[in-house]
């Protein structure tokens, strides 16, 4: 059977990369990776795009989503068939919740997202924009996706798919072990649902 694809969402500064961090040492058979991926055009991501160099959100939409498909394809869908629980640093819904806060229609980012499949589990990191930025450090240099009033429209966008495709949503404002064993525990039970 073909792992589990799990997608941890959240504004910066909500814990994701700490709490996957925990989640592969907690499980067992985890595979973790995280977007932008180690593509070139992940790498243009994080030289250009996140530094403000894009002119119109939906050049990063387009970007975003050619570095998803690459991801998809060379790594989680090859960690998946290994039968790796794949548990991915962000993924399609950044993408609706980001570009879609500066601008971009969501059916745009749809449509250019839809040569990847869904994750099989979406769990939003759910925090106070403040609260995140104090985390990071970055209340007055703030970087292109970092600035609080932009992160209110993140967070409300996530919050508002939350509501539309069910997904769970769990208080990040916590601290990390108590947010990662959460997450660990709505893995594991959605793990023992597919081998029954
Ligand atoms: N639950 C938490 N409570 C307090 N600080 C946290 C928590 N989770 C993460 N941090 C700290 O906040 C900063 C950002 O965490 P990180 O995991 O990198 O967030 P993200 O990957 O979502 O941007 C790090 O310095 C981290 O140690
Ligand atoms: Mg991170």
């Amino acid at each position: 059977m073909p792992g589990l694809f799990v997608a941890i969402e959240g504004i910066d500064g909500a814990g994701k990369t700490t709490v996957l961090e925990r989640l592969a040492r907690m499980l067992p058979g985890v595979c973790t990776t995280r977007e932008p991926s180690g593509s070139p055009v992940g790498a243009l991501i994080r030289s250009w795009v996140l530094q403000g160099g894009t002119v119109d959100p939906r050049v990063d939409a387009l970007l975003f989503a050619a570095d998803r498909i690459e991801h998809y394809k060379r790594e989680i869908e090859p960690m998946l068939r290994e039968g790796c629980t794949v548990i991915s640093e962000r993924y399609v819904e950044s993408s609706i919740a980001y570009q879609g806060a500066a601008g971009v229609p969501v059916e745009f980012i749809k449509l250019v997202n839809s040569a990847v499949p869904r994750a099989d589990l979406t769990v939003i990191l759910d925090v106070d924009p403040g609260t995140a930025l104090a985390r990071i450090g970055r209340r007055d240099r703030a970087e292109k996706y970092e600035r609080g009033d932009f992160l209110r429209r993140v967070r409300e966008i996530y919050l508002m798919r939350a509501r539309e495709e069910g997904y769970l949503v769990v208080d990040a404002g916590r601290p990390p072990l108590e947010v990662a064993r959460e997450v660990a525990e709505i893995i594991a039970s959605r793990l023992r649902l597919r081998t029954v």
